[in-house]
């Protein structure tokens, strides 16, 4: 048998819903699908309604994750259309740090006025990163404030070839930037659609083959800082709907999927751990606890199936696809917390990884 220790996972990129859209998972189910994904940790982002945009939206999500979390967890703050840059000072110990919207997505926090965004790069605190969501052109407004604030910023789910060269360019600058490219724009494409229907829509949407091959060049460049899940739940009924629904689950399928590009040689071990452990840690300024790793076997393989899936939702885009590396264990701080199977903590069990209290 072939089991690896990997230390302390984090997903940087998650929306573990519950509060008003508990009904798409909660914060118990969504964390124990990372714990069967292998994480340690996941960030999870402020576009549930309540939007974490406001000082009760915050304590309201700090209650509920803190009562159900299976691992441990930070949460972003969200930047507002209106002013809410007055609140940062009374937040920011509270938080892993800030996302601007500035397309249109899940949720209501797009801001496309230049001036606000600018407001709230002036503003957020040295401390922390800045995530951003920027697909495209925005992309150029959004490094054009990272040129003048100097404040660190990571590019979330980075999908084309443009996207790709203006980091590449940004990094050679000697700008604060990092990024994330997330398993459905490396394995999957816009020729997928067809076959997935609704389950193949997301925000950044699925791309070309070209684009896809620049992001597999980008990884093995090294330019790739880390791979984001950017897990978001709906339910089947949604997906099925007249409505779209934009988003897909993705925590526990990552690190297989990783690691099947592995196996076929298409990236480094050391590469694909890193992307998902030691440096997305790096970015968010956090250090593995002791005793805190997951024990995978490389060399089991299985078909992602929905009988298999954790989390509210029960469907994957990735569902029939036979992949390798299977989670055996997860120990957070000298405890294990899933055996391969079942979890084996209370929810409440994680921790907040910025909270002061
Ligand atoms: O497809 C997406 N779904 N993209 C996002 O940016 C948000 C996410 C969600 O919250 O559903
Ligand atoms: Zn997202």
């Amino acid at each position: 048998m072939t089991t690896i220790p990997i230390p302390g996972m984090l997903d940087p990129h998650v929306h573990l819903r519950g509060m008003q859209w508990a009904h798409k998972g909660t914060f118990a189910s969504e964390t124990e699908a990372a714990l069967a994904g292998g994480y340690w940790a996941v960030l999870d982002m402020p576009n549930t309604p309540p939007s974490t945009i406001d000082r009760p939206a915050l304590e309201r999500k700090l209650a509920e994750i803190a009562a159900q979390a299976l691992c441990d967890w930070g949460l972003y703050y969200g930047a507002a259309k209106a002013d809410n840059w007055g609140t940062y000072p009374a937040i920011i110990d509270d938080v892993c740090g800030l996302k601007i919207y500035n397309n249109a997505t899940t949720g209501n926090l797009l801001i496309d006025d230049q001036a606000i965004r600018a407001q709230h790069y002036q503003h957020w605190p040295r401390s922390k990163v800045i995530a951003v969501h920027a697909e495209d052109e925005t992309m150029r407004d959004i490094l054009a404030l990272v040129r003048q604030y100097r404040q660190r910023t990571h590019f979330c789910h980075i999908c084309t070839t443009y996207e790709i060269g203006l980091l590449r360019a940004a990094k050679a600058e000697g700008l604060p930037v990092t990024l994330g490219v997330t398993p459905h724009h490396l394995f999957l494409t816009e020729d997928d659609i067809k076959r997935l229907g609704t389950h193949g829509l997301m925000k950044p949407p699925l791309k070309t083959r070209a684009d896809q091959a620049a992001l597999w060049q980008a990884l093995a460049d090294g330019l790739v800082d880390v791979v984001e899940s950017d897990h978001a739940p709906h339910t089947l009924a949604e997906k099925s709907s007249e409505k779209t629904y934009y988003g897909v689950p993705g925590l526990q399928t990552t690190l297989p999927l990783l690691l099947t590009a592995v196996h076929e040689k298409r990236l480094p071990l050391e590469r694909a751990v890193a992307l998902v452990s030691a440096n997305p840690r790096r970015i968010f300024g956090l250090e593995c606890p002791p005793d805190t790793y997951t024990l995978v076997d490389l060399g089991e393989s299985f078909v992602i199936d929905s009988a298999w899936l954790r989390g509210g939702c029960g469907w994957s885009p990735f569902e029939g696809m036979r992949v390798r590396g299977r989670v055996r264990s997860v120990s957070i701080r000298g405890t294990q917390v899933f055996d391969g199977e079942s979890v084996r903590v209370r929810p409440g069990f994680g921790q907040n990884l910025f909270g002061k209290r």
